[in-house]
């Protein structure tokens, strides 16, 4: 049987320790060749030494020297890496923008490219649409279950849902949103992720990402994407049919389960380390509306949508740079949407190169710091 031949981007992050962990279990079926660090550089002799890595990158400017493998750096060392011939399939988990240059150099060598960055669809998806020409599978479960949904069933599908647990705040009254903590945000009520995430998940700006990624994914209008709070996150995507049947994917919430799928896609691997979902343990799902007053920024990546490029990369840039403010404590859960909200008003520009794109996400981010330094 023929080996995957895989590059990780994001190694030492949430999703990356849980990719390490699926190929630690399916050894016989994966190399990997490389794989990339932002600031965990002493995490690279551990990962090489157990997976037989040759290469890692380094993205940050922290120096590290290493005798046993080939150090690259930067952008240009993420495009190095993923070029390598003996490189099948790229899977992208870093943080923020800089994952759509593997991206867009691994699918147009036509590798396949397994998704878990948000970032890089939402602020360039029509220019990774453009180019497409590899397989992209998404990693992300909302959009793995999907994906799995609509394969060869597309055309029977009248409109795709996407669930959200509604986060730690789901019932907190909107006046006291402002008094809640970053340590409040990082308590996920179903999901163990990053702290980015989490707070995305606080606010739904996560889910509002998530909206955008599936248009971008899947072709759906944004009125054709729905989102419904799901606090059990045991489903994690549905779709519904022409007929008004509706089809769900459903698993405990637990990363390995989409990372595994795409590793091996279109293959289904047996895996007994994967927790099976007990019904009658869990007696009932429920399910709500989200509160569009409480959680503005999931109308606004509608409307994002609505507007096309580069909305969504605006309010992405804004966030980013809101999101970091507020762990620092240096801003309230509540300014993160003002941030954003006064960011979106000001975002200008029709762009038509990914260069231009990175010029707006770059002024939007000068903005937001300015804007965040009058309030703080
Ligand atoms: N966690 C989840 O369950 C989940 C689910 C769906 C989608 N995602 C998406 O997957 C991506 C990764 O999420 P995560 O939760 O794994 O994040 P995380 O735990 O914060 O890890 C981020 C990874 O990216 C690296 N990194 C950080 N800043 C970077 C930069 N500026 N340039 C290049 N690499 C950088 C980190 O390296 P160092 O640790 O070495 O600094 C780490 O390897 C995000 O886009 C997120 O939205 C995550």
């Amino acid at each position: 049987m023929k080996k995957i031949n895989l590059v990780l981007l994001g190694a030492t992050g949430s999703i990356g320790r849980q990719t390490l962990d699926v190929v630690r279990r399916f050894r016989d079926r994966v190399n990997l060749i490389g794989f990339s660090v932002h600031t965990n550089v002493q995490a690279i002799e551990a990962i090489s030494q157990e997976f037989g890595a040759s290469y890692a990158v380094i993205t940050s400017d922290i120096n590290f020297k290493s005798e046993d493998l080939s150090i690259l750096h930067g952008e240009e060392g993420l495009i190095e890496l993923v070029s390598l011939p003996e490189v099948d399939t790229v899977l992208i988990a870093t943080l923020g923008t800089i994952g759509v240059y593997p991206t867009l150099q691994a699918l147009k060598l036509n590798k396949r490219v397994l998704l878990a960055n948000k970032e890089t669809l939402v602020a360039f998806g029509e220019f990774v649409n453009k180019i497409k020409t590899g397989l992209l599978i998404p990693v992300d479960s909302e959009h793995s279950a999907l994906f799995q949904l609509l394969e060869n069933r597309k055309d029977e599908v009248s409109s795709i849902i996407l669930t959200a647990s509604g986060g730690p705040f789901r019932n907190v009254p909107e006046k006291e949103l402002k008094k809640v903590r970053p340590e409040d945000a990082l308590r996920h009520p179903t999901w163990n992720m990053g702290a980015k995430i989490t707070i995305d998940s606080a606010t739904l700006m996560n889910k509002g990402l998530e909206v955008i990624e599936a248009y971008y994914l899947f072709g759906f209008p944004p009125d054709k994407i729905e989102v419904i709070i799901h606090p059990q996150s045991i489903i994690h995507g549905m779709v519904k049919l022409k007929d008004n049947a509706f089809m769900a994917h459903m698993s405990y919430p637990d990363m390995r389960i989409p990372i595994q799928y795409a590793l091996f896609y279109p293959e289904r691997l047996q895996n007994t380390s994967l927790r099976e979902v007990d019904f009658l343990k869990i007696g009932h799902l429920d399910f709500e509306a989200p509160d569009f007053s409480r959680f503005p920024l999931l109308p606004l990546a509608y409307e994002a949508l609505k507007r096309g490029t580069p909305y969504p990369a605006c309010m992405n840039a804004a966030n980013d740079i809101a999101v970091a403010a507020f762990l620092q404590h240096r801003i309230k859960f509540t300014d993160i949407y003002r941030t954003v909200e006064s960011a979106f008003d000001r975002c200008r520009g029709k762009p038509t190169t990914l260069e231009d794109v990175e010029q707006i996400i770059k002024e939007v981010k000068e903005y937001a710091k300015e804007f965040i330094q009058q309030i703080s």
